[in-house]
């Protein structure tokens, strides 16, 4: 088994990034880089590239389950792919998302939701989406067991349908509006991080200097966050479409997948492979006796 190294680009030694390191760097102003994972390549890939958080998110719904949206997948689920990608991690905080139906019925069910993901999969914290009243009482509720919380406003996608499909937020003032209020409470409520999705990059400068005690992570939000999300398949090309505007594609591992396969089924039809050193030897007197033992 591959163990997980623990070297900074640099080459030097990396600790384990913690809450207090992230503040710090807030204050210092120095960037904070975050990327979803969901299973063991992906978050070593992130462990070795030095990445400072890794969030395991429920877009792993869409990008590793195939599912149409963020909406159906279950926490059992969030479970498999977390414990996955902690196997793969030792230096950056792990995040998981608590998917759609695992909060929304009480305080104590998005507790009980948060708890399994800390001693089930082993994360240092869990994200929720909203930013309303009974989010807030969420937020709330998990703090109180111990449990650190990093927020998510803007484009919400558990909540896409309501928000009018899966578009930029917080473009009238009334919105926008809507937006800081709910940013500025999960501030208030003690997250220790808020993610801001697909929002005009105006609001964000209007909106991160409020926003001085939780790290503010952005998606589509703008240069003005103190650091930058973005989905793992969709930094690397590994999906098929363009993705959203706010993508910048670094890879196009799809395509390099998709020639690899291609290439070995016509080895395979063309007789080209498996070549013959491919293949395994037996002593030539070994034969022999199987010879006669036949
Ligand atoms: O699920 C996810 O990947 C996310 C990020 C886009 C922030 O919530």
């Amino acid at each position: 088994m591959s163990t997980v190294r623990s070297v900074s680009p640099g080459g030097t030694a990396r600790k384990p990034v913690t809450l207090p390191e992230l503040a710090a760097r807030k204050r210092a102003g120095e960037p904070v880089v975050m990327v979803t994972a969901y299973d063991h390549p992906s978050a070593r890939a992130a462990e070795d590239a030095g990445v400072d958080i890794v969030l395991v998110g429920d877009s792993g719904a869409m990008t590793v389950l195939g599912m149409e949206s963020t909406v159906a997948v279950e926490l059992d689920e969030m479970l498999v792919l977390a414990r996955a990608a902690r196997r793969g991690l030792r230096t950056p905080l792990l995040v998981v998302d608590l998917p759609f139906g695992s909060t929304e019925v009480s305080d104590a069910q998005a507790v009980t939701s948060a708890l399994r993901l800390v001693k089930e999969a082993g994360a240092d914290a869990v994200k929720l989406e909203g930013g309303g009243p009974e989010r807030i009482s969420r937020v709330r509720a998990i703090l109180a067991a111990g449990i650190p919380v990093m927020g998510h406003v803007g484009l919400t996608p558990q909540t896409a349908t309501a928000l009018g499909g899966y578009r930029a937020q917080g473009r009238d003032a009334a919105a926008a509006a809507r937006i800081v209020a709910e940013a500025r409470a999960l501030q208030e409520a003690g997250c220790f991080s808020v993610v801001l999705e697909a929002i005009p990059s105006e609001l964000t400068e209007l909106l991160v200097p409020q926003l001085a005690d939780t790290l503010v992570i952005g998606i589509g939000a703008g240069p003005a966050t103190d650091g930058q999300v973005l989905v793992f398949h969709d930094l690397l090309g590994i999906r098929e479409g363009k993705g959203a505007k706010f993508v910048q594609r670094y890879a196009d591992l799809q395509d390099a997948m998709t020639d690899g396969v291609r290439r070995y089924a016509e080895d395979v039809r063309s007789r080209a492979y498996p070549a013959p050193e491919h293949g395994y030897g037996m002593p030539a007197e070994e034969l022999e006796r199987l010879r006669t033992l036949l």
